[in-house]
């Protein structure tokens, strides 16, 4: 990896130049990597390159509207597709995470497929970073999860793939974004989106629920470390598909458990978890319950990488 973002832009800009001899499509998925690469794309090439971003129905809340501003700021050529039904009609019944996971890449493909022939480009720009490939099995490792970017990729994909920060890290990813002016308290989030953290089927009800219990986490952990420097790596709710028993009022429920995973780590290869107050997760569990009725659960998880990955699935 060589020197400063100052020096590593220029290089970027025009490795993303000198290997689009067509036109390129980007899947924007919102994250710290591919946005990005959105923004290193409209400095180099502008128009060249269309930004897709795919509301597969498994963002979080207002995601899209966030992203769009984004590209707005930032002059990215860009288009929305909403594609919630069919990732979520795919998904139905489906349990197991590394079928979800498939289904999922095999879906956007699916769309930027579609989407790229419209628009004649030839090339797939993808935010692939070097933590994605080496855990897909790159460098002949065993597959840990066959996700990130790199998941459910068709060998017979029509279009050339453009990865320009393949060999970056997650803290060369945080360097170059606050370089470049985009937001860095950003959390990494994955390309699968909710369905890696709804255990077992994704339903549009789960999804939902999921949704509101993400965005009070969100809020909850912005507010107790308003330094962003200070604020755990990353910070999420799990969804599990374990029912107890509980009580709601004065009456019995038997509704979800909700686990939190706050996690530390310098490149998402390995860490540990977060260790923050007990005051702060009882009020955190507190407001889940109280605003969630359908929850009477919340759980803590104390597992560092390895043995655990960060997401539950
Ligand atoms: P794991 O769970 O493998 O996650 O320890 C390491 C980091 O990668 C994120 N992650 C993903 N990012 N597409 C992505 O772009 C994915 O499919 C994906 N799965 C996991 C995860 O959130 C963590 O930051």
């Amino acid at each position: 990896m060589p020197s400063s973002p100052s020096d590593l832009v220029p290089e970027l800009e025009s490795f993303i130049s000198g290997s689009l001899l067509g036109k390129g499509i980007l899947a924007c998925s919102g994250g710290q990597d591919s946005t990005l690469l959105a923004v290193l794309c409209a400095r180099s090439v502008k128009d060249k390159v269309l930004v897709v971003f795919v509301d597969t129905g498994l963002m979080r809340k207002n995601e899209s509207k966030r992203v769009e501003e984004l590209f707005k700021k930032f002059n990215v050529n860009y288009r929305i597709v909403n594609s919630s039904e069919l990732f979520l009609s795919r998904l139905r019944g489906v349990t197991d995470p590394e079928e979800k996971r498939k289904i999922i890449g095999k879906t956007f493909i699916d769309v930027f497929e579609s989407i790229a022939k419209e628009s004649g480009a030839e090339y797939l720009l993808q935010g692939t970073i070097a933590p994605d490939w080496i855990e897909s099995g790159g460098s002949r490792r065993e597959v840990i999860k066959s996700h990130h970017n790199v998941g459910g990729l068709p060998e017979k994909m029509n279009l050339r793939l453009v990865e320009p920060l393949r060999d970056l890290y997650k803290d060369d990813i945080r360097e170059l974004s606050a370089h470049l002016g985009l937001d860095t308290g950003v959390q990494p989030y994955p390309g699968p989106g909710l369905a890696v953290r709804i255990l077992g089927e994704v339903t549009e009800e789960k999804v939902r629920l999921l949704q509101e219990i993400t965005e009070l986490t969100e809020e909850a952990v912005r507010k107790e470390y308003p330094d962003p420097e200070k604020r755990p790596w990353q910070y999420f709710a799990v969804l599990l598909p374990v029912r107890t028993t509980g009580v709601h009022g004065d009456k019995r429920s038997y509704g979800y458990t909700v686990a939190l995973r706050f996690f530390d780590t310098f490149d998402a290869m390995s860490g540990s978890f977060t260790k923050p107050s007990m005051d702060f997760l009882e009020r955190l569990s507190t407001s889940i319950t109280n605003h969630n009725p359908s929850v009477n659960r919340v759980v803590y998880d104390i597992t560092n990488k390895p043995p655990g990955t960060i997401e539950w699935e």
